[in-house]
């Protein structure tokens, strides 16, 4: 129980990695608040799915990429739980088209969910873990920051940002207790990839080249963040933290599997 009588924000936690992450830090203790921004349904199922651990939730609908919006979650969650131990940035989206199709629209959409909201949610949740007496902030980001991804120009400079983000925190909030590192993906499956023209051949490509031999799940992404939340990640500050079962290091290699 590594997170008895703390409070989490788990932001974009009605589906995919979110949700596994709400799950994790519920079954380990910690009242959770779910935010979801259009799917109100499967952010209470996420909330019946953390409070069968016994810990208390609140839903919040916000979107991210609307300050206003923010700003308002992080008084609701003041309203009902006083303060805030834990903050993960988990809500994305973004424009997945090439350079040549991207438009200024489609920049400004992704990176004020993906890129800004984790600077100014940080910025909202430090006086609530300044009550608390420190905390946790964790980004999610993805392989799309450092590999071109294809069509993904938008979303891993957004990426980019919040591993960037992340070393900023370590450092400017290091005096308030609070400590920031982010976790980073390979292929997941998820909802997201649906997204994508090619998801299913994404899936079983990434199958087939990760040494692993298996694809990440949401779970095994949760189980890290979990890890960063916790006082054995004490040391641990600004790194992004990549779970990709050894997809990254063997771009281009011959992956030898049984
Ligand atoms: N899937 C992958 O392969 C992969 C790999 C590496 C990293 N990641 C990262 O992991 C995180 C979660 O990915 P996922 O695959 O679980 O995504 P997903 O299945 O597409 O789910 C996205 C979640 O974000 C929420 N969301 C979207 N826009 C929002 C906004 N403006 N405000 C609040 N919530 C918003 C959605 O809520 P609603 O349903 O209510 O709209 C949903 O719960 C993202 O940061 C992603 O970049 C994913």
């Amino acid at each position: 129980m590594r997170f008895k009588g703390k409070s989490a924000l788990v932001t974009g936690s009605g589906r995919g990695i979110g949700r596994a992450i709400a799950v994790k830090l519920a079954s380990e203790g910690a009242d959770v608040v779910i935010n979801f921004f259009r799917n109100r349904k499967p952010a209470e199922e996420t909330a019946a799915l953390c409070e069968a651990f016994g810990v208390a939730t609140q839903l919040v609908k916000a979107d991210v990429g609307d300050l206003e919006a923010l700003e308002g979650m992080f008084k609701e969650i003041e309203a009902r739980f006083g303060g805030l131990d834990i903050l993960v940035n988990n809500a994305a989206s973004g424009y997945i088209r090439p350079i040549e199709q991207q438009k200024p629209k489609g920049w400004d959409w992704t990176m004020n969910i993906n890129a800004r909201a984790h600077l100014f949610a940080a910025q909202h949740a430090l006086p609530l873990m300044q009550k608390r007496g420190g905390g946790v902030i964790i980004g999610l980001s993805s392989l799309g920051s450092t590999f071109t991804l294809p069509e993904y120009v938008v979303i891993g400079v957004s990426k980019a940002a919040v591993e960037t983000l992340t070393r900023y925190l370590a450092v400017e909030f290091a005096r308030y207790n609070i400590r920031a590192n982010a976790v980073s993906g390979g292929v997941v499956e998820t909802e997201a990839l649906q997204h994508f023209e090619n998801g299913p051949a994404m899936i079983e490509s990434a199958r087939q080249r990760t040494p692993a031999g298996k694809v990440v799940t949401p779970e095994d992404m949760a189980n890290v963040v979990a890890f960063l939340c916790s006082d054995e990640a004490d040391m641990i500050r600004g790194q992004t933290i990549v779970v990709d079962g050894g997809y990254s290091l063997a771009l281009g290699a011959v992956v030898h599997t049984e």
